[in-house]
């Protein structure tokens, strides 16, 4: 594969290739020294048209733990506001010779249309295409979850899928790139999902999708779900109202203490509770669920680290490192320039 646009382009076999390289730079990241020569001399460009925090710097700590040459380019500041075209900013970073452009933009099908193109020749990752899909957090979840199911299982992560896991994903699904990229990638590992959401928060055609669809968050909690993922409620991208007031919405589909104690109290239930971020503490999610033992929300960000080091590692450097997707050992043991 040479770009990464989308979680439907991912075999079973591709998304676990990219879980387990995530792994081996995971043990990267806890040595003293974190970084590795693998991909020296190259360069990743950073082509953000959309603000975000978590994922710009998660690319570029990655991009430099392997040793590329990193340009930060935000659309905001750059030519790009005095009008400069899509097309005419993809030639200028090829004429830079970039080797992979990770690109967030506001419209789905940007970084398609960028990897479709004969513009550039570079690897193409998708960093979130406006409400259509966020290939790297969805990898970074599962990451996430299969760490958390083989922690249950007392066994290690490496090889294995999510079967037999229940995810619910909750809230603003209609504008979220990372629900959709995410039931997509869980469904290829064999997780089982159910959407929760407000009936007018959820797209058209969602019948056809192979999820459940339940409106009642308090009901799916009783069912026991191994995680439930919350969504930001995305005002950026919402034209209308789209249910009465914030408050409504926080009491019927926010996870607020009350369904945070309410799962405490069910006992030994491992429930886990995600969230991508950025977050509206006390909207879609309290503070108290938010930094509870049961979140994963930093371990997210951390992980998101490793499995952008897995993609980067795995889109750029396969033709010079012998058996493909593997991280040669003598990169792994060879000392960081
Ligand atoms: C998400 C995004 O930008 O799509 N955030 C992220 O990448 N961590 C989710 C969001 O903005 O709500």
């Amino acid at each position: 594969m040479k770009h990464l646009l989308s979680t439907t382009d991912l075999s079973r076999g591709d998304a676990i290739l990219i879980l387990d390289t995530a792994e081996e730079m995971a043990a990267v990241g806890e040595r003293e020294v974190k970084k590795l020569p693998a991909l020296r001399g190259r360069t990743v460009v950073n082509l953000f048209f959309e603000d975000s925090t978590r994922t710009r710097i998660s690319f570029e700590a990655a991009a430099k733990r392997l040793s590329a040459d990193v340009i930060n380019f935000a659309a905001k500041g750059s030519s790009v506001s005095k009008g400069e075209s899509l097309k005419d900013t993809a030639q200028t970073l090829e004429a830079m010779s970039a080797d992979a452009v990770v690109i967030r933009h506001w419209a789905s099908g940007a970084p398609a249309r960028l990897a479709s193109s004969d513009w550039i020749d570079a690897a193409v990752i998708n960093a979130g295409d406006g409400t259509h899909e966020h290939p790297t957090q969805a990898l970074l979840d599962a990451f996430t979850l299969r760490r958390h199911w083989a922690a249950l299982a007392g066994t290690s992560p490496g090889g294995s899928d999510l079967r037999g896991m229940s995810v619910a994903i909750v809230g603003d699904v209609l504008h979220s790139r990372v629900a959709r990229s995410n039931l997509w990638l869980l469904k290829t590992l064999g997780a089982d999902v159910t959407l929760v959401a407000p009936p007018t928060l959820l797209p058209v055609g969602v019948d056809s999708w192979p999820c459940r669809v339940n409106y009642n968050l308090d009901e799916v909690l009783q069912s026991g779900p191994d995680a439930v993922m919350m969504l930001r409620l995305q005002g950026e991208r919402m034209n209308a109202a789209f249910f009465p007031s914030t408050r409504e919405y926080s009491r019927r589909w926010g996870f607020d203490d009350a369904r945070l104690a309410t799962l405490d109290a069910a006992g030994g239930r491992s429930t886990v509770i995600m969230h991508p971020g950025p977050m509206n503490r006390g909207l879609e999610i309290s503070s108290a669920a938010a930094d509870s033992p049961r979140s994963t929300i930093l371990a997210q960000v951390r992980n998101g680290v490793s499995v952008r080091m897995a993609v980067l590692y795995l889109l750029l450097s396969g033709d010079s490192s012998g058996e493909p997707g593997r991280i040669p050992t003598p990169i792994l043991q060879e000392n960081p320039a």
